[in-house]
């Protein structure tokens, strides 16, 4: 949830670290640090870190604070207030480490004491800081190995990057469950926790995989296991743009993301598509028609938006394919000792591919022998290289907080893969046809829903002034409305509540009155009566609504003007628009936000990729 950017190499270190910490933000924001040693054999080690923004840091940083080899930090607390003392790099008693640490250290407390029965002085109340003590009080000779054996101490995820002032020519990482890559430059090397801190820089890199340590120097990288036996890691050339990293002329990413909607929905489906046979390719599930065939269930684990997105994915998986599927939080998931079964499709959704918990719950279940295929936006990430097959969703760098862009390739991943588990089947090549027009027709009508945004704004604005929210919809709407309350709570910080429409009279419906507005999805299908009544029990409770729906829908004799919105969306196949329809519910949350004059893409408490427990 943090974020780490390290440099060694030609250049002054704080200027790379500042640019590369400004890029991390996104992964945490109540703190921020840089460690730089200096010139010379023996290297001084300083220290500059505290609470608040980047910007904050960059600003009270002393002029002189020179050195060509540095890490830096963006923290989001898990031990311990945002204060200037909790943020990283952490140091030792002598001043001679510094560390910067994203992660858990599970066994933090009883390191802590054993630390401060040796008569060491823990100054923050980091778990982080246990580290910099144990490899400062090491006896091994290299660094290394210093490292190694603290780290043999850890219980708990990390992705680290230590300093030491004895070794000034390197710096040394590790990872074990938070992400961690080197970059390669000329006579220089970074590294980060995500590609955003160091791809302006370069695009060779080389990840770690858990369990390893790497050494950086200016010449190179070498990495190892834990006992310190090498183990080789190649680089790779990524192809990305750096652009794709920088808002551009927008006021903030998600505004951009979700702006991008249409050329993202594009590029998922972009040759995966099958006119002829109404079906799609997914050349990286790496399944035949036979093995296709022999699922008997699909489980969908995501987390957040991914969970949500992942519901409504597993709805269009029953019903193209007519196999039962269900979605389920990851993180959840693993602590119930869940049954896997060999005949069970598992898919992991995720756009960074490193949240920790459908990682861990990727990881029992191959464990227990099962199949696992990922739906994941980051190449080469955790979860992509730990799943046994899968679906790239070439949405292309997210970095707001609030997810869009990767969400919708999420949903479009969903629907050729359960396009194409029908057409194995049951599903008719006119059905298969049908969906497949659907399809190409959706990256013009997410356009069409981004051409209402001055209508949503006005809304949206008027949304923002309830304490309290209710999103209903039922069926293929239910996890639309999930979604679309995640969204507006977590940039508008309301509470916004998501209940399946039939079930308001089992008790919401106690809460309505005319300062609880309802944004209802009523989209022109077979529940559009059972729908449209439960509008007409809200109106009469004097309970404001705004309606999403189609231009097809009669409302009724609802009351008219200042009660009751109508927003007629574009129309595809049913089973496809609960996409369509998720594109407004962004805008009314970001307009909600912005109305609200929040900071859109660092809602309070957040991080982008959740790498912690
Ligand atoms: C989405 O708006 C949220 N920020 C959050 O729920 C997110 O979807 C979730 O943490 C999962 O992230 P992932 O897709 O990177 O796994």
């Amino acid at each position: 949830m943090c974020g780490i950017v390290g440099y060694i190499g030609t250049q002054q270190a704080v200027p790379l670290l500042l640019e590369g910490l400004g890029r991390l933000e996104h992964r945490g924001y109540d703190s921020a640090g840089v460690a730089v040693l200096g010139p010379g054999k023996e290297g001084r080690l300083r220290v500059a870190k505290r609470s608040g923004r980047v910007r904050d840091l960059a600003e009270q940083l002393p002029k002189r604070f020179a050195g060509k080899v540095g890490v830096g930090h963006t923290r989001w607390a898990t031990h311990g207030p945002a204060n200037d003392v909790n943020a990283h790099p952490h140091t030792d008693a002598g001043g001679a480490v510094a560390v910067v640490h994203n992660g858990i250290i599970d066994n933090a407390a009883a390191l802590r004491a054993e630390l401060a029965g040796a008569g060491v002085e823990l100054v923050s109340d980091t778990d982080t800081e246990v580290l910099a003590h144990l490899i400062g009080r090491s006896d091994a000779e290299t660094l290394e190995a210093k490292v190694a054996e603290a780290l043999a101490r850890i219980e708990g995820t990390y992705g680290l990057a230590v300093l030491h002032s004895a070794h000034p020519d390197r710096i040394v990482v590790a990872r074990n469950g938070s992400p961690l890559i080197i970059g390669i430059g000329d006579h220089e090397m970074f590294v980060a926790s995500d590609l955003a801190a160091l791809v302006r820089y370069t695009t060779r890199v080389a990840h770690l995989d858990d369990g390893e340590l790497a050494t950086v120097t200016t010449a190179g990288f070498t990495t190892y296991r834990q006992d310190l036996s090498q183990v080789a890691r190649i680089a790779t050339d990524l192809e990305v743009d750096a652009s794709a990293y920088d808002a551009g002329e927008h006021e903030s990413f998600m505004r951009k993301e979700m702006l991008e909607q249409p050329e993202a929905a594009e590029r998922v489906l972009r040759g995966r598509l099958d006119e002829r046979f109404g079906t799609s390719h997914l050349g990286g599930l790496d399944m035949e028609a036979r093995e296709l065939r022999a699922i008997r269930r699909v489980k969908v684990l995501g987390c957040g938006s991914a969970y949500y997105v992942g519901q409504m994915g597993a709805g269009l998986v029953e019903e193209l394919a007519r196999i039962p599927a269900d979605a389920e939080a990851a993180s959840e998931f693993r602590y119930r000792n869940p049954i896997i079964e060999p005949d069970t499709l598992y898919v992991a959704v995720s756009q960074s591919g490193e949240t920790i918990d459908t990682l861990l719950a990727v990881q029992e279940i191959r464990r227990k022998g099962g199949r696992v295929v990922g739906l994941v936006n980051v190449v080469g990430s955790a979860i992509a290289r730990e799943c046994d097959g899968g679906i790239y969703l070439h949405a292309g760098p997210e970095v707001a907080v609030a997810s869009t862009k990767a969400l919708t390739t999420m949903y479009l991943a969903f629907a050729l893969l359960a396009l194409q588990l029908g057409r194995v089947r049951d599903l008719s090549i006119a059905d298969g046809r049908r969906l497949v027009a659907g399809l190409q027709r959706l990256p013009e009508q997410l356009g069409e829903v981004l051409a209402l945004e001055p209508v949503l704004a006005e809304l949206a604005a008027g949304l923002a002034e309830a304490e309290s929210l209710f999103f209903v919809g039922r069926v293929r709407g239910y996890p639309v409305a999930r979604e679309g309350a995640q969204k507006f709570k977590e940039i508008s910080y309301r509470h916004a509540e998501a209940y399946q429409t039939s079930e308001l009279k089992h008790g919401p419906l106690a809460l309505i009155d005319a300062s609880v507005p309802t944004v209802a999805i009523v989209p022109d299908d077979e529940l559009t009566d059972r729908n449209v009544g439960a509008l007409h029990e809200i109106a009469a409770r004097g309970g404001p609504l705004v309606v999403l729906t189609h231009d097809a829908v009669d409302l009724g004799d609802l009351p008219a003007q200042g009660q009751v919105h109508r927003v007629d969306l574009p129309r595809n196949e049913r089973e496809l628009d609960p996409i369509v329809i998720t594109i407004a519910l962004q805008l009314l949350a970001y307009h909600a936000a912005l109305a609200l004059g929040h900071d859109i893409d660092k809602p309070r408490n957040l991080a982008k990729s959740v790498t912690v427990e």
